[in-house]
């Protein structure tokens, strides 16, 4: 199963490589746009997000509307050594601190942590996905973790090119279905 996940990471982070800074751009804004369109967004206040990192299809337009429209923003932080993630409200992007590995994060000393089941929406990374709206993470377990915690009629939104999605990934007891997944051409919803 892990040796699976481990090839089915390397490939498609493989591909995802190949994107042109252009393309990234372009392909990032149609899904920046597409999601700020949907109603299940619209509706909500409390949003979870995340920042982009590497070639991720990219947030930032997306978070900044979440703070421009007066919602509340929590973004999160993986405490490795406890092997958990936790979200924190943002109330400014500049506030962020850069991780060992790169990553943008909220400061615990600054921001004030949450809850899971006080947000009303996750907006959620990944490497791939399948056609049933089944994701495969980058090996943490993190968000199956948070995904099996909060209730299930949470929406849990992906965001991903073309590129990330295969026809098939292995699924585990703990995999939990997201219910929309945006790419550069359209939204699914599952
Ligand atoms: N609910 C859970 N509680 C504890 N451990 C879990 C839970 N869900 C998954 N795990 C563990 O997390 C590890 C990584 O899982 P997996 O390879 O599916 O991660 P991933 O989907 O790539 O990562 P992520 O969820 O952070 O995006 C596995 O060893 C798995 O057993
Ligand atoms: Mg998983």
């Amino acid at each position: 199963m892990m040796n699976i996940k481990k090839k089915l990471r390397k490939d498609v982070l493989e591909r995802r490589i190949l994107l042109s800074e252009s393309e990234w751009k372009s392909k990032s804004e149609s899904i920046e746009n597409a999601l700020l369109q949907l109603d299940v967004v619209n509706q909500v206040n409390n949003i979870a997000s995340f920042v982009d990192f590497r070639n991720e299809v990219s947030t930032n337009a997306i978070n900044r509307w979440i703070l421009t429209k007066g919602k509340s923003l929590y973004l999160p932080l993986i405490d490795m050594s406890k092997r958990s993630m936790t979200f924190y409200k943002i109330e400014d992007l500049n506030e962020l601190v850069r991780s060992n590995y790169g990553i943008m994060e909220p400061n615990p000393l600054v921001h004030e942590a949450v809850a899971p089941n006080s947000i009303d929406l996750f907006i959620t990374p990944g490497v791939a996905f399948d056609p049933h709206g089944y994701r495969l993470g980058y090996g943490g377990g993190f968000y199956d973790q948070l995904f099996v915690e909060i209730k299930s009629e949470i929406p849990k939104i992906a965001l991903a090119f073309d590129l990330q999605c295969v026809d098939e990934l292995p699924i585990e007891s703990f995999d939990r279905r997201i219910t929309h997944l945006v790419t550069e051409t359209g939204v699914k919803t599952f």
